[in-house]
Formats: structure tokens, C-alpha cells, sequence
């Protein structure tokens, strides 16, 4: 089949002409639904079972201008309704992958993956991975360390799911390793695949010998930034569709924002399905959509390496006022560190 530029197929695996519509409503022959309403009044019109993989960042209340400010107990008790609902959809072999920080207020921080285990605990759902997703950017603190992870909570609904470890093994740190004693002896000992990317993750060139993934936060100077204050990166989702669906299978996003989540399925075959309450960024959402199938779309590919100062940059330069500071004298006795 012909490939387009973002590797979209002329006619897909499920038969569609590309682009495909996007249906408004849940359709289950569809390829793609995009609700433009709340999550609750969609979700009554799923059927029990549909979905593989629900992956979400669900609003928090942090104050942002697309949240409602209410007291933490209420917010957790309207969640728990709608996650009952989620856990109704979701297939005995599906994944919920729940992406949360943390609520800070007057400096106190509510860790909102500790508060919402529960919940899932209660429903009967299985926690198989607490992932740490690290960043290197944002807000410096001044009374407490500065917040530089989120997390994402991987449940599954039974003991029998779907987990594909290949497409996302991530480089080995030492490949020539052999095996030094029995039958294997001299023998490759790892996987030419790659290594299991470790609940941490982060991916970088240089940084492979940590062994963590960095999947830059989605900011300004990034090429999938759009006016929503809280995307998430195409690739933190393209991981868990990866590792937790196959393809055909539905993926859905309750609180789709500008349609992140549907862009990762798309990328690799599954069905995509978001709802969002917002009508701005339901039709950012479509527009994103739209754009994959036409080529024009603007992402960061999975697996690039994170940009590394050489120190060369000016940024990265001493400033001239500073020259005799406790931070270049610090920098001068650690070389290692430029
Ligand atoms: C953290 S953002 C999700 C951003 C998304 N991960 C992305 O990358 O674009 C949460 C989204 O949920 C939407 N939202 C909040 N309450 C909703 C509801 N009851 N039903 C549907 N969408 C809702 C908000 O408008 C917001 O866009």
C-alpha cells in the first residue's frame, strides 16, 4: 500500500480510504470518534467491553482556566463515578493508564497518584506499573524542591492482558555483554532488541548509561505545542499504546484535550477515541487529526534523542557577573559537570 509522508496508508488495515472520517458519536465500525461534550454523558453511549486502553490526563484542580476549582474530596468522589463507568468499557484484557502530578496548594502538595490508588484499588483494577515520567524543565521552586516528574499510574482490569515488550525496548546499555559460564558461554547475553525501558522513563543520546527515558514536556519552544496549558507528549502515549494494545484495537481518551492520545493510536494502527468538553480544543483536536492524515502535522518522533547543551551555548555560559561566584568555582572543580 502507498504510504503518505506520516505513514498513513492510502487505504488502511480496516479498509478506509485516508483520511478517514471522524465521527461525533461512537460509531463501532468507525476508526475515529471524537466527542465533543462531557466524558460522562459520552460514556453511556459505550457498550460494555469496547475499549483496550484508556490513557487520559484527567483535570485536576490546579486552578487552570479550563478546570473548575472544588475541594479535593469532591473532585475524587465525581472521579470515582466516572472511572466506574471507565471500568465498565474496558475490556477483561484492556490497560488504564491514569497521567497525574501533583495538586499544590498554599505550597502543600497532594500527590494525586497516591490519592486516586485507591479508587482503582476499589474497582478491582490492577496497578502493574507506577511510571515515573521525568522532565528537565519548568518552575524552579523557592520553598521546596522544584517538581521535575508526573506519573502514570498503569492498571490492568484481570490478570490476562495484553503487554508487548519489543516495540518499546530502548538501547542497552552494554550490548557486547556475554554470558561468562554455562551452555551460553561467550554467547550474546542480552536482547538485540534492546533493553525493557524501566518504569522510569526518559530518553536522551547521552544519558543512556542512566538508563532513563526523557520524554520532553510538551512547552513552548516544542514542535507539538498548541494553546492547550497541558498536553502531554504524542510519544508518552505512543508508548502505552504500543506496549498495551494491538492493533485494531480501540484506545480512548476521556478528557481528550487537542486529541494527543488519538494522534498515538492513529500512528500505529489502532482506533482512536477522545471526548472533550471544550469546544476550542475539540476542534484543535480535529484540525491535529486532520493534519496527520494530510502530512502537515508537527511532532517530536518516538524515541528522539532530548537535545544536550554542549556548553558552548551562551545559556550555557557563566555570565560575566558571576565569574568569581560559588557556582563557577563549583563548575571549575568538576569538570565533569560542563
Ligand atoms: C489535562 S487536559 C488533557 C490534555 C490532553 N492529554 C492533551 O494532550 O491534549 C484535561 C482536559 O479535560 C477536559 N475536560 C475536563 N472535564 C471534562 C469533562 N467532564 N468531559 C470532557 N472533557 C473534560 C479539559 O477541557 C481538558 O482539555
Amino acid at each position: 500500500m502507498p504510504e503518505t509522508p506520516t505513514g498513513a496508508s492510502s487505504a488502511d488495515l480496516f479498509g478506509f480510504q485516508a483520511p478517514p472520517p471522524i465521527h461525533a458519536e461512537f460509531d463501532a465500525n468507525a476508526r475515529i470518534v471524537m466527542y465533543e461534550g462531557d466524558t460522562a454523558g459520552y460514556l453511556t453511549t459505550l457498550p460494555d467491553q469496547t475499549v483496550s486502553l484508556v490513557i487520559t490526563s484527567p483535570p485536576y484542580n490546579l486552578g487552570k482556566d479550563y478546570e473548575d476549582r472544588a475541594s479535593i474530596e469532591h473532585y475524587l468522589e465525581a472521579q470515582a463515578r466516572t472511572i466506574a463507568q471507565l471500568v465498565r468499557v474496558l475490556r477483561d484484557d484492556g490497560s488504564l493508564c491514569w497521567q497525574v502530578g501533583n495538586f499544590v496548594e498554599k505550597g502543600e502538595v497532594f500527590p494525586l497518584d497516591i490519592l486516586y490508588y485507591g479508587i482503582f484499588k476499589r474497582m478491582g483494577l490492577k496497578l502493574r506499573n507506577r511510571i515515573v515520567w521525568r522532565f528537565g524543565h519548568g518552575l524552579h521552586a523557592s520553598k521546596r524542591l522544584s517538581g521535575r516528574y508526573e506519573t502514570i499510574l498503569w492498571f490492568t482490569k484481570t490478570d490476562r492482558y495484553t503487554f508487548n515488550l519489543d516495540p518499546i525496548r530502548v538501547p542497552s546499555k552494554y550490548p557486547g555483554k556475554r554470558h561468562f559460564k554455562g551452555p551460553n558461554r561467550g554467547q550474546p547475553s542480552g536482547n538485540p532488541l534492546g533493553k525493557n525501558p524501566s518504569d522510569v522513563w526518559e530518553v536522551v543520546a547521552r544519558d543512556w548509561e542512566e538508563g532513563l527515558w526523557d520524554i520532553p514536556n510538551v512547552k513552548a519552544n516544542h514542535p507539538e505545542k498548541t494553546e492547550h496549558p497541558c498536553q502531554y507528549p504524542i510519544e508518552l502515549a505512543e508508548r502505552c499504546v504500543l506496549a498495551l494494545t494491538q492493533e485494531g484495537d480501540w484506545v480512548f481518551d476521556p478528557y481528550a484535550g487537542v486529541g494527543t492520545s488519538l494522534i498515538a493510536a492513529l500512528l500505529h494502527n489502532r482506533r482512536a477515541m477522545g471526548s472533550e468538553r471544550d469546544a476550542d480544543y475539540a476542534q484543535i483536536a480535529r484540525r491535529r487529526l486532520q493534519e496527520y492524515f494530510n502530512g502537515t502535522l508537527r511532532r517530536r518522533p518516538i524515541g528522539k534523542p532530548v537535545h544536550q547543551p554542549t556548553g558552548k551555548e551562551k545559556v550555557a555560559q557563566i555570565p560575566d557577573e558571576w565569574k568569581d561566584s560559588p557556582l563557577s568555582r563549583l563548575l571549575d572543580e568538576r569538570e565533569d559537570y560542563r
